[in-house]
């Protein structure tokens, strides 16, 4: 009879712990509802962020990017591309050919920036740019051209013309000084007068959410939607030129950066905010700053699931109750090692493997608990990023008068194209949550460094525009 108490009693510790484990998880299940809302909310901050009233408080910036079409076939020449704020850093060049035979040919090297430089002094930072710049010249053997340069810088800059940029604070994981609040095209010239080594032509700056939408609209002409779920998450697309107050001019349409990565910095998600998220923001560079990204994109998902496994091993629901040095350590989750665990195909044995690589040892069920936290991280990003764009494409329904719009979304960045469920989950919840538009997505190949140079073939051609 004592053997069968006790029976009970570890049987009962074993769903008392589940229900805990689930009470935990549930914090992270949004309804149907709750995400309806995440989308009025973001739609809130996309017109305070468009009007000139609420502007300068705004926390969703709608930036304006000066970029007044999409390509039409017809850019021609040779450029070269940088693409800094993604996982690499790049130098490109890229080959654009107009006319029937219309083609795209592009040469790049990826370069190390290490972080003393992204977290240095803008100068260095700057410098070791210039320096990756001249190696990859030398490499191409192309010292002496003089060509024009589209740089695609993937943070918040505040533009007034195609090639300014004010940059308005760093995001992700940089934090070089004496960049905030300057104008990074200038940042750029001024490192390439010090080298002495080569002239460029610096024509145009360029987001990654920009570069995506103009490298997929090249393709797809119906393409006007640009988003970046990677190591951070932002979206642009084409707004009509009368509705962004800031920018003279009622014409038309431009593309607007809207830095969503920012909803909710004014405490506007705070009731779909769990502790694990504020212990992640806490943790980062940028505390209080990047709610919504901190929720939602590559750099911080794998930060989350460790906060969730750090408390859940302190209630003894995991690890032994042991907390390892490994799950000390930031950033050990990166969205390739979430991307794993949650693949379909591994067995939990292989779960167990890579957690052991990690450096944390698992028991069987450790490691369904903690696959079962990574899906539900995941699944949470997904769906608010997709209450976001279904926002965005009813504005433009909207701005259009349509009772149906198609439209076609240029996506990249590495939580999209490397997860296994990210990008389904995202899909299915702008299909529901926008039920009258038809969307379409189309992946993105090498989007920022492609799109800039296209970018900045257009740019080039306004100034000989301009000029006559
Ligand atoms: C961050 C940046 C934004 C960029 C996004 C994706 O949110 O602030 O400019 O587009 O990351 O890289």
């Amino acid at each position: 009879a004592k053997g069968a108490a006790m029976v009970t009693a570890v049987a009962y510790r074993l769903t008392e712990q589940a229900r805990q484990i689930q009470q935990t998880m549930a914090e992270f299940r949004l309804s149907k509802a709750q995400l309806l809302e995440v989308k009025k909310r973001m739609k809130v901050e996309i017109e305070r962020g468009l009007k000139k009233d609420t502007h300068k408080e705004a926390t969703v910036k709608m930036l304006p990017t000066f970029v007044r079409r999409t390509p039409d076939g017809t850019e021609n020449g040779d450029f070269l591309a940088l693409d800094l704020g993604g996982t690499n850093f790049r130098v490109l060049l890229v080959k654009i050919r107009s006319g029937k035979k219309r083609s795209v040919e592009m040469h790049n090297k990826i370069y190390a920036i290490p972080i003393e430089v992204m977290q240095g002094t803008g100068e260095e930072l700057f410098d070791h740019i210039v320096y990756c710049i001249s190696d990859f010249l030398d490499y191409m053997g192309m010292k002496s051209a003089r060509l024009p340069l589209g740089f695609t810088f993937s943070f918040p800059c505040h533009q007034t013309s195609l090639d300014a940029g004010i940059l308005v604070t760093w995001t992700k994981g940089f934090k070089a000084t004496d960049c905030e609040g300057e104008d990074v095209v200038e940042l750029l010239r001024e490192a390439i007068k010090r080298k002495e080594e080569f002239e460029l032509d610096v024509v145009a700056i360029v987001n990654d959410t920009v570069g995506t939408m103009m490298t997929c609209a090249y393709e797809e002409p119906n393409c006007e939607v640009g988003l970046i779920a990677g190591t951070g998450s932002n979206a642009c697309y084409m707004e009509e030129t009368k509705n962004i107050e800031i920018v003279e001019g009622n014409e038309g349409r431009m593309c607007v950066n809207m830095e969503w990565g920012a909803f909710g910095d004014n405490g506007c998600l705070d009731d779909i905010r769990t502790k694990y998220d504020q212990a992640v923001d806490e943790n980062s560079l940028n505390e209080g700053k990047q709610r919504y990204e901190k929720m939602c994109s590559g750099m911080y998902l794998g930060e989350i699931v460790r906060q969730i496994l750090i408390d859940l091993t302190k209630r003894g629901f995991l690890f032994r109750g042991q907390i390892s040095e490994t799950l000390k350590t930031r950033g050990i989750f990166e969205t390739k090692f979430l991307s794993q665990i949650e693949s379909d195909r591994l067995a939990l044995l292989q779960v167990r493997a890579i957690l052991q690589q990690l450096g944390l040892d698992s028991t069987c069920d450790d490691s369904i608990i903690v696959k079962e936290v990574c899906g539900t991280v995941s699944r949470r990003a997904a769906q608010i990023c997709g209450a976001g764009m279904a926002a965005v494409v009813d504005k433009i329904r909207e701005n259009r008068g349509l009772d149906h719009l198609d439209i076609t979304v240029g996506v990249d960045g590495t939580l999209y194209k490397l997860h296994p469920h990210f990008s389904r989950i995202f899909q299915q919840t702008v299909k529901e949550l926008a039920p009258k538009c038809n969307v379409i997505f189309l992946l993105s190949e090498d989007g920022s460094g492609k799109g800039a140079a296209l970018i900045t073939a257009v740019g080039c051609r306004q100034r000989e525009l301009d000029a006559n």
